[in-house]
């Protein structure tokens, strides 16, 4: 027992400093094999020492199934955000005011302006105690169990000299790979991709569920050490010490002593930020003196010792020729502007997104209007103003946004509370049907050899209306379509030949219903096993679905609520694809044959649903109560401690959740 807590214990550290390494430093000095079977290790123990818990101990940063509540917390000191200037004349200006008020010696730290979204950590003895946001700057959301699965935030602080009780703030961000990455996923998935990293950053901070926070792997950076202690002077300084404490925090800050200094950092920066894997917005300016800071102080929204510079986001003006409407697979209008084609960051801007109907009444788009494009943080580039005075002298028509469907001439809606307009007629609205169809054929869903082209060939030339008449195409006639022939149309039929023994999960994800992706369809496919389950299922059964919420249920009860919808899956079914969890999706193996296996605690991986079926699905049976007939006890975190003696007490196994997934393997 006393080795178990010390094995423990060292674990806990040894695990503590690799991940500083790897995250902190991006200087790993172990393999990730290694790494995560010390990690299997310290879960198996964790989960046989329930007594041991501890919410700062590495393996907690996978997150957890637990609803979070955001409670709110009043911030000890107020959070603040920082004035803003856009030009070298703004930033003497800022340089004499101070010297002027100190009137003496005083040195500047240049930063970078991080965008993401502000964080303030509170420390004591050593440990993670809370992550509050921003909030109105008084007071903010409790977040500290999604903090918690950021991997460069330290749980546990290394070396000594830090103070007992401290506060430390910074920003969150999600890296431009993960950003990139998850606006793929989340297209695929039908829903609206984030505008920028800031958003998808403070969006994934509120998500309720932290094992998804935790997938979507943020980073942070800490930026500001508050203490009024002495020992605490230069704010240089306070960043070099808690960066020997484990904080990541940024290589790029410089203290100045001069104004020129100054402007080189921002000229550098301005251009090499380019390279950084995070977004950044400016360059901050702080006196470094704490005590300077203080003489300062601050004004009702502001510091008077510190500064943003802002990078002017690069901007150009061209003419606007023309708004088109597009409608996308799910319905959304997105109103595209056609631009006079002008070099951009190097690249030949041609059109830009106008977003929504809000933007357009906002800007008062005319037709040849000059207007100001500019390429911010978001790929796609944006109309971010018009050229007044250039309007003077004549435009054409005032931009309206349409009303009616371009493509079908539907009536558009508006959902209360969104942004966007839709084209509710999803079952004859021509992109609807061939982004659906395209859609369908994805690799992801039923992984038919039929690319966009050939959706649109086959739409165009009436063979398919529906992902249904796919099952009925008549294969001599798609031979002799032009580039076809006999070789092709042959592979093409092999292929929705295979496409009907996809599993249900995909074929549910294939149907394409609003806001159930692939994650979500396996959830639905395995709970309620086949498709009459699904299309007759209650609100309350599918809210009961783990990962199902509101808007999901409501979108798959209108889906089925859909005669025509009700009616292409009938006749998919009738083609022979796959409409219930099969034998062979559920019975993976028979690993478990025969035992019998009681599931005790809190689980990282699995929840205790999954397990089940898991256990069920390898050929075991899962009982609810140990007896001398138990073969094992899955143990997770929290085990009860009765449980615990009765299975000694019977002799039955213990194995924890890596055990059981190496016995399922
Ligand atoms: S210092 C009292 N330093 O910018 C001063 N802020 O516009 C506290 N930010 O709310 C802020 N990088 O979210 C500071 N190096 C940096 C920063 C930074 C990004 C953000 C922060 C703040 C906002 C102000």
């Amino acid at each position: 027992m006393n080795s178990d807590i010390d094995l423990i214990n060292s674990l806990r550290d040894e695990l503590n400093r690799h991940n500083y390494n790897y995250y902190v430093l991006s200087a790993p000095t172990i393999s990730d094999y290694d790494f995560d079977m010390k990690m299997k290790k310290l879960q198996r123990l964790e989960a046989l020492h329930p007594e041991l818990d501890d919410p700062n101990s590495p393996t907690k940063r996978v997150g957890s199934d637990i609803s979070n509540e955001f409670k709110q917390i009043t911030h000890s000191y107020p959070m603040l955000s920082l004035a803003n200037t856009y030009s070298n004349a703004e930033v003497t200006d800022f340089y004499m005011r101070i010297r002027k008020a100190l009137g003496v010696d005083f040195l500047v730290d240049c930063e970078l302006k991080y965008d993401g979204t502000s964080i303030s950590l509170r420390y004591e003895d050593g440990r993670l105690v809370r992550a509050v946001t921003r909030g109105d700057g008084e007071k903010g959301d409790d977040v500290t169990e999604n903090v918690r699965t950021i991997s460069s935030i330290p749980l546990v602080l290394q070396g000594s000299g830090y103070p007992e009780v401290f506060e430390i703030r910074g920003e969150i961000l999600m890296p431009w790979s993960v950003f990139n990455e998850l606006n793929v996923e989340r297209v695929e998935n039908g829903l609206p991709p984030f505008a920028n990293p800031r958003n998808a950053a403070s969006g994934t901070l509120k998500l309720l569920n932290s094992k998804e926070v935790a997938k979507r792997k943020l980073d942070a950076y800490l930026y500001y050490f508050i203490s009024d202690d002495e020992d605490y002077s230069s704010h240089y300084e306070n960043l070099q010490k808690a960066k020997e404490w484990g904080f990541k925090i940024s290589d790029a800050s410089k203290r100045c002593s001069t104004l020129e200094e100054i402007f080189d950092y921002i000229q550098y920066w301005d251009d090499a930020r380019r390279e950084l894997p995070v977004a950044t917005d400016g360059i901050v300016l702080k006196v470094d003196a704490v005590e300077q800071q203080h003489l300062l102080g601050f004004t009702s929204k502001t510091p008077r010792w510190a500064i943003a510079y802002k990078f002017q986001a690069e901007r150009i003006a061209t003419q606007l020729k023309s708004v088109s409407f597009q409608v996308g697979r799910m319905g959304t209008i997105t109103p595209v502007a056609n631009l006079e084609p002008v070099t951009l960051s190097g690249t030949v801007v041609k059109r830009a997104s106008l977003h929504n109907a809000d933007i357009i009444a906002g800007l008062d788009l005319h037709i040849g209007d000059s207007v100001y494009v500019e390429k911010g943080g978001e790929i796609i580039p944006k109309i971010v103003g018009v050229d007044e005075e250039a309007r003077k002298s004549g435009v054409g028509e005032r931009v309206h946004f349409i009303s009616q469907c371009p493509e079908c001439g539907a009536e558009l809606k508006r959902m209360e509370g969104e942004a966007a307009h839709y084209c509710p007629n999803d079952t004859t609205c021509p992109p609807q049907i061939k982004g659906r169809i395209i859609h369908f054929a994805s690799r992801k869903a039923m992984n038919i050899n039929l690319g966009e082209e050939n959706v649109n060939l086959f739409y165009e030339l009436g063979m398919v209306k529906n992902v249904a008449d796919l099952y009925s195409l008549n294969f001599q006639e798609i031979a002799s379509l032009p580039r076809w022939g006999m070789q092709s149309a042959k592979r093409l039929a092999e292929s929705l030949e295979q496409s009907k023994s996809v599993p249900f999960d995909r074929v549910l994800f294939a149907l394409g219903i609003r806001y159930v992706g692939s994650t979500t369809a396996k959830k639905i496919a395995s709970a309620l096993q086949n498709i009459e389950a699904i299309s007759s299922a209650s609100y309350q059964t599918l809210m009961d679905i783990d990962e199902v919420g509101e808007v999901i249920a409501n979108s798959v009860m209108e889906f089925f609520a859909n005669e025509q919808n009700r009616d292409i899956v009938n006749r998919l079914k009738e083609a022979g694809l796959q409409f219930a969890i099969s034998q062979a999706d559920e019975q993976a193996s028979n690993n478990l044959e025969g035992l019998s296996i009681v599931i005790s605690g809190t689980f990282e991986r699995y929840s205790r649903d999954e397990l089940k079926q898991l256990i069920e699905a390898h050929g075991g049976k899962n009982v609810s109560s140990i007896s001398s007939k138990t073969d094992y006890v899955l143990a997770g975190a929290n085990m009860g401690p009765a449980k615990l003696e009765k299975a000694n007490a019977l002799g039955v196994k213990i194995i924890s959740e890596a055990d059981f997934i190496k016995m399922i393997e």
